[in-house]
Protein backbone atom coordinates (compact mmCIF):
# COMPACT_ATOMS: atom_id res chain seq x y z
CA UNK A 1 0.00 0.00 0.00
CA UNK A 2 1.08 3.46 -0.52
CA UNK A 3 0.14 6.30 1.82
CA UNK A 4 1.74 9.93 2.02
CA UNK A 5 2.63 10.22 5.33
CA UNK A 6 4.00 13.71 6.61
CA UNK A 7 4.44 14.45 2.82
CA UNK A 8 7.08 11.49 2.42
CA UNK A 9 5.72 8.67 -0.26
CA UNK A 10 6.11 5.30 2.21
CA UNK A 11 4.74 2.06 1.31
CA UNK A 12 3.72 -1.10 3.54
CA UNK A 13 3.21 -4.67 3.07
CA UNK A 14 2.39 -7.09 4.93
CA UNK A 15 0.08 -7.56 8.16
CA UNK A 16 0.49 -4.45 10.69
CA UNK A 17 0.15 -6.94 13.60
CA UNK A 18 3.47 -8.43 12.90
CA UNK A 19 6.54 -7.29 13.35
CA UNK A 20 7.34 -4.09 11.79
CA UNK A 21 10.74 -3.63 9.91
CA UNK A 22 11.41 -0.32 8.25
CA UNK A 23 14.08 0.32 5.31
CA UNK A 24 15.98 3.38 4.65
CA UNK A 25 17.25 3.24 0.82
CA UNK A 26 20.84 4.75 -0.40
CA UNK A 27 21.76 7.52 -2.45
CA UNK A 28 20.53 8.65 -5.16
CA UNK A 29 18.07 5.47 -5.06
CA UNK A 30 14.64 5.26 -3.78
CA UNK A 31 12.53 3.05 -1.96
CA UNK A 32 12.69 -0.03 -4.71
CA UNK A 33 16.26 -1.45 -3.83
CA UNK A 34 14.89 -3.02 -1.20
CA UNK A 35 11.89 -4.92 -3.24
CA UNK A 36 13.64 -8.41 -3.01
CA UNK A 37 13.64 -8.21 0.95
CA UNK A 38 9.98 -7.13 1.02
CA UNK A 39 8.95 -9.75 -1.02
CA UNK A 40 11.12 -12.60 1.15
CA UNK A 41 9.95 -11.01 4.29
CA UNK A 42 6.22 -9.16 4.08
CA UNK A 43 4.75 -12.93 4.88
CA UNK A 44 6.01 -12.59 8.59
CA UNK A 45 6.78 -9.11 8.60
CA UNK A 46 5.08 -5.89 8.59
CA UNK A 47 7.44 -4.15 5.92
CA UNK A 48 7.29 -0.36 5.38
CA UNK A 49 9.66 2.18 3.05
CA UNK A 50 9.51 4.99 1.66
CA UNK A 51 11.03 7.48 -0.52
CA UNK A 52 13.86 10.49 1.26
CA UNK A 53 12.59 13.74 1.03
CA UNK A 54 13.97 14.66 -2.63
CA UNK A 55 14.38 11.41 -3.84
CA UNK A 56 11.70 9.02 -5.49
CA UNK A 57 7.85 10.01 -5.07
CA UNK A 58 8.79 12.07 -2.14
CA UNK A 59 8.61 16.01 -2.51
CA UNK A 60 11.35 17.77 -2.97
CA UNK A 61 9.88 20.94 -1.10
CA UNK A 62 13.07 23.91 -1.15
CA UNK A 63 16.24 21.22 -1.27
CA UNK A 64 17.80 22.61 1.89
CA UNK A 65 17.84 19.39 3.75
CA UNK A 66 20.45 18.38 6.97
CA UNK A 67 20.59 14.75 8.66
CA UNK A 68 18.85 15.91 11.29
CA UNK A 69 15.12 16.13 9.27
CA UNK A 70 16.07 13.11 7.75
CA UNK A 71 15.73 11.14 11.28
CA UNK A 72 13.15 13.41 12.10
CA UNK A 73 11.08 11.89 9.05
CA UNK A 74 11.95 8.97 10.10
CA UNK A 75 10.60 9.32 13.53
CA UNK A 76 7.49 10.99 12.15
CA UNK A 77 6.53 8.00 10.00
CA UNK A 78 7.04 5.52 12.75
CA UNK A 79 4.70 7.49 14.86
CA UNK A 80 2.43 7.94 11.94
CA UNK A 81 1.91 4.36 11.89
CA UNK A 82 2.28 3.91 15.55
CA UNK A 83 4.91 1.29 15.34
CA UNK A 84 6.07 -0.82 18.40
CA UNK A 85 9.70 -1.44 18.34
CA UNK A 86 10.53 -1.79 14.84
CA UNK A 87 13.32 -3.51 13.48
CA UNK A 88 15.18 -0.35 11.26
CA UNK A 89 17.08 -1.29 8.50
CA UNK A 90 19.50 1.07 6.31
CA UNK A 91 21.96 0.96 2.99
CA UNK A 92 24.66 3.55 3.24
CA UNK A 93 22.70 6.98 3.41
CA UNK A 94 19.71 4.99 4.70
CA UNK A 95 22.29 3.73 7.28
CA UNK A 96 23.98 7.28 8.22
CA UNK A 97 20.11 7.66 9.32
CA UNK A 98 19.81 4.77 11.27
CA UNK A 99 22.79 5.33 12.99
CA UNK A 100 21.87 8.84 13.80
CA UNK A 101 18.00 8.34 14.65
CA UNK A 102 18.83 5.01 17.31
CA UNK A 103 21.83 7.64 18.92
CA UNK A 104 19.06 9.96 19.71
CA UNK A 105 15.76 7.14 20.02
CA UNK A 106 17.53 3.72 20.60
CA UNK A 107 14.11 2.90 22.83
CA UNK A 108 12.28 3.26 19.65
CA UNK A 109 13.92 0.44 18.11
CA UNK A 110 14.23 -3.29 18.46
CA UNK A 111 17.67 -4.33 16.27
CA UNK A 112 19.64 -2.48 13.69
CA UNK A 113 20.51 -3.80 10.23
CA UNK A 114 23.49 -1.89 8.51
CA UNK A 115 24.36 -2.23 5.33
CA UNK A 116 27.22 -1.20 3.46
CA UNK A 117 27.52 1.89 6.04
CA UNK A 118 29.60 3.58 8.25
CA UNK A 119 29.40 5.82 11.44
CA UNK A 120 32.37 8.18 10.51
CA UNK A 121 31.69 11.56 8.96
CA UNK A 122 32.88 13.16 5.72
CA UNK A 123 36.15 13.79 5.74
CA UNK A 124 37.62 17.06 3.73
CA UNK A 125 38.71 14.60 0.64
CA UNK A 126 34.46 13.86 0.87
CA UNK A 127 33.61 16.70 1.45
CA UNK A 128 35.47 18.24 -1.73
CA UNK A 129 34.10 15.20 -3.74
CA UNK A 130 30.20 16.25 -2.87
CA UNK A 131 31.32 19.95 -3.91
CA UNK A 132 32.44 18.59 -7.53
CA UNK A 133 28.94 16.14 -7.53
CA UNK A 134 26.89 19.95 -7.26
CA UNK A 135 29.09 21.35 -9.46
CA UNK A 136 28.80 18.57 -11.90
CA UNK A 137 24.50 18.60 -11.51
CA UNK A 138 24.95 22.35 -11.58
CA UNK A 139 26.77 22.27 -15.05
CA UNK A 140 25.81 18.91 -16.44
CA UNK A 141 22.19 18.06 -14.83
CA UNK A 142 21.64 14.77 -12.51
CA UNK A 143 21.79 12.20 -15.39
CA UNK A 144 25.47 13.01 -16.02
CA UNK A 145 25.93 13.17 -12.57
CA UNK A 146 24.26 9.95 -11.64
CA UNK A 147 26.31 8.03 -14.96
CA UNK A 148 29.16 8.97 -12.92
CA UNK A 149 28.03 7.91 -9.45
CA UNK A 150 26.30 4.97 -9.83
CA UNK A 151 28.39 2.92 -12.19
CA UNK A 152 30.95 2.59 -8.84
CA UNK A 153 27.91 1.42 -6.61
CA UNK A 154 27.74 -1.86 -8.33
CA UNK A 155 30.45 -4.59 -8.71
CA UNK A 156 31.21 -5.07 -12.23
CA UNK A 157 29.42 -8.26 -12.21
CA UNK A 158 26.39 -7.36 -11.26
CA UNK A 159 25.55 -4.54 -13.46
CA UNK A 160 25.85 -7.67 -15.91
CA UNK A 161 23.83 -9.73 -14.18
CA UNK A 162 21.18 -7.24 -13.49
CA UNK A 163 20.99 -5.97 -16.84
CA UNK A 164 17.79 -4.54 -17.31
CA UNK A 165 17.02 -4.11 -13.87
CA UNK A 166 20.44 -2.21 -13.80
CA UNK A 167 19.28 0.42 -16.99
CA UNK A 168 15.99 1.26 -15.20
CA UNK A 169 18.20 2.17 -11.84
CA UNK A 170 20.08 4.48 -13.54
CA UNK A 171 17.41 5.81 -15.85
CA UNK A 172 15.24 6.98 -12.04
CA UNK A 173 17.72 8.08 -10.88
CA UNK A 174 18.71 10.21 -13.95
CA UNK A 175 15.65 11.63 -13.67
CA UNK A 176 15.61 12.66 -9.66
CA UNK A 177 15.59 16.28 -9.33
CA UNK A 178 18.48 18.44 -9.15
CA UNK A 179 17.77 19.89 -5.41
CA UNK A 180 16.57 16.71 -4.41
CA UNK A 181 20.00 15.06 -5.09
CA UNK A 182 22.15 18.20 -4.24
CA UNK A 183 19.85 18.46 -1.21
CA UNK A 184 20.78 15.09 0.02
CA UNK A 185 24.59 15.52 -1.06
CA UNK A 186 24.76 18.65 0.96
CA UNK A 187 22.89 16.85 4.13
CA UNK A 188 25.78 13.93 3.85
CA UNK A 189 27.99 16.30 4.03
CA UNK A 190 26.99 18.03 7.01
CA UNK A 191 26.12 14.64 9.00
CA UNK A 192 27.55 14.24 12.75
CA UNK A 193 29.91 11.48 13.31
CA UNK A 194 28.20 8.17 15.15
CA UNK A 195 31.33 6.56 15.81
CA UNK A 196 31.03 7.41 19.49
CA UNK A 197 27.54 5.68 20.47
CA UNK A 198 28.37 2.00 18.67
CA UNK A 199 30.38 1.41 22.44
CA UNK A 200 26.91 2.06 23.63
CA UNK A 201 24.76 0.31 21.43
CA UNK A 202 22.30 -1.91 23.53
CA UNK A 203 20.49 -3.65 20.36
CA UNK A 204 21.48 -6.24 18.41
CA UNK A 205 22.82 -5.28 15.38
CA UNK A 206 23.41 -6.68 11.68
CA UNK A 207 26.16 -5.55 9.85
CA UNK A 208 26.27 -6.68 5.92
CA UNK A 209 28.92 -5.59 3.12
CA UNK A 210 29.23 -6.45 -0.04
CA UNK A 211 32.98 -8.03 -0.87
CA UNK A 212 33.53 -5.36 -3.60
CA UNK A 213 32.25 -2.56 -2.10
CA UNK A 214 34.01 0.36 -3.11
CA UNK A 215 32.69 2.82 -1.31
CA UNK A 216 32.30 1.43 2.41
CA UNK A 217 34.81 -1.53 2.17
CA UNK A 218 33.91 -4.35 4.06
CA UNK A 219 36.93 -3.23 6.60
CA UNK A 220 35.14 -0.21 7.61
CA UNK A 221 31.92 -2.30 8.85
CA UNK A 222 34.12 -5.19 10.39
CA UNK A 223 35.95 -1.97 12.92
CA UNK A 224 32.00 -1.50 13.28
CA UNK A 225 31.61 -4.99 14.47
CA UNK A 226 34.56 -4.66 16.83
CA UNK A 227 33.19 -1.71 18.51
CA UNK A 228 29.20 -2.76 18.59
CA UNK A 229 28.75 -5.13 21.60
CA UNK A 230 25.50 -7.33 20.50
CA UNK A 231 26.57 -7.19 16.12
CA UNK A 232 27.65 -10.07 13.96
CA UNK A 233 29.07 -9.03 10.59
CA UNK A 234 28.44 -10.89 7.01
CA UNK A 235 30.21 -10.07 3.96
CA UNK A 236 28.47 -10.79 0.75
CA UNK A 237 29.98 -12.50 -2.04
CA UNK A 238 30.29 -10.73 -5.47
CA UNK A 239 28.38 -7.63 -4.65
CA UNK A 240 29.48 -4.13 -4.41
CA UNK A 241 27.56 -1.33 -2.36
CA UNK A 242 24.52 -2.06 -3.27
CA UNK A 243 24.30 -5.61 -1.34
CA UNK A 244 20.25 -5.96 -1.81
CA UNK A 245 19.86 -5.64 -5.24
CA UNK A 246 23.08 -7.19 -6.15
CA UNK A 247 23.26 -10.68 -3.75
CA UNK A 248 19.27 -10.74 -2.67
CA UNK A 249 19.70 -14.68 -1.95
CA UNK A 250 22.45 -14.34 0.43
CA UNK A 251 21.18 -11.06 1.74
CA UNK A 252 17.49 -12.26 2.66
CA UNK A 253 18.64 -15.55 4.30
CA UNK A 254 20.95 -13.28 6.65
CA UNK A 255 18.38 -10.96 7.74
CA UNK A 256 15.86 -13.51 7.85
CA UNK A 257 18.14 -15.98 10.15
CA UNK A 258 19.16 -12.78 12.27
CA UNK A 259 15.64 -11.76 12.34
CA UNK A 260 14.50 -15.12 14.39
CA UNK A 261 17.46 -15.33 16.07
CA UNK A 262 16.70 -11.80 17.80
CA UNK A 263 13.20 -11.66 17.68
C1 LIG B 1 24.78 5.90 -0.60
O1 LIG B 1 24.84 4.81 -1.18
O2 LIG B 1 23.82 6.19 0.13
C2 LIG B 1 25.89 6.88 -0.80
O3 LIG B 1 26.88 6.33 -1.58
C3 LIG B 1 26.45 7.35 0.50
C4 LIG B 1 27.52 8.38 0.35
O4 LIG B 1 27.69 8.93 -0.74
O5 LIG B 1 28.17 8.67 1.36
Amino acid sequence: MTAIKNNLSVFSNGDPANQPIIFVHGFPFDHNMWHNQINALSGNYFCLSYDIRGLGDSPVGDGQYTMEMFTDDLIKIIEAHKLKKPVLCGLSMGGYIALRVAEKKESLFSALILCDTKSGADNNDAKLKRAEGIKSINEAGVKTFAEGFIPNCFAEESIKKLGDGYRQILQKSSGFSQAGVKGCLLAMAGRTDTTGFLSGIKIPVLLICGEKDKLTPPHVMEEMEGIIPDSEFHIIPGAGHVTPLENPAVVNKIIKDFLVRKH
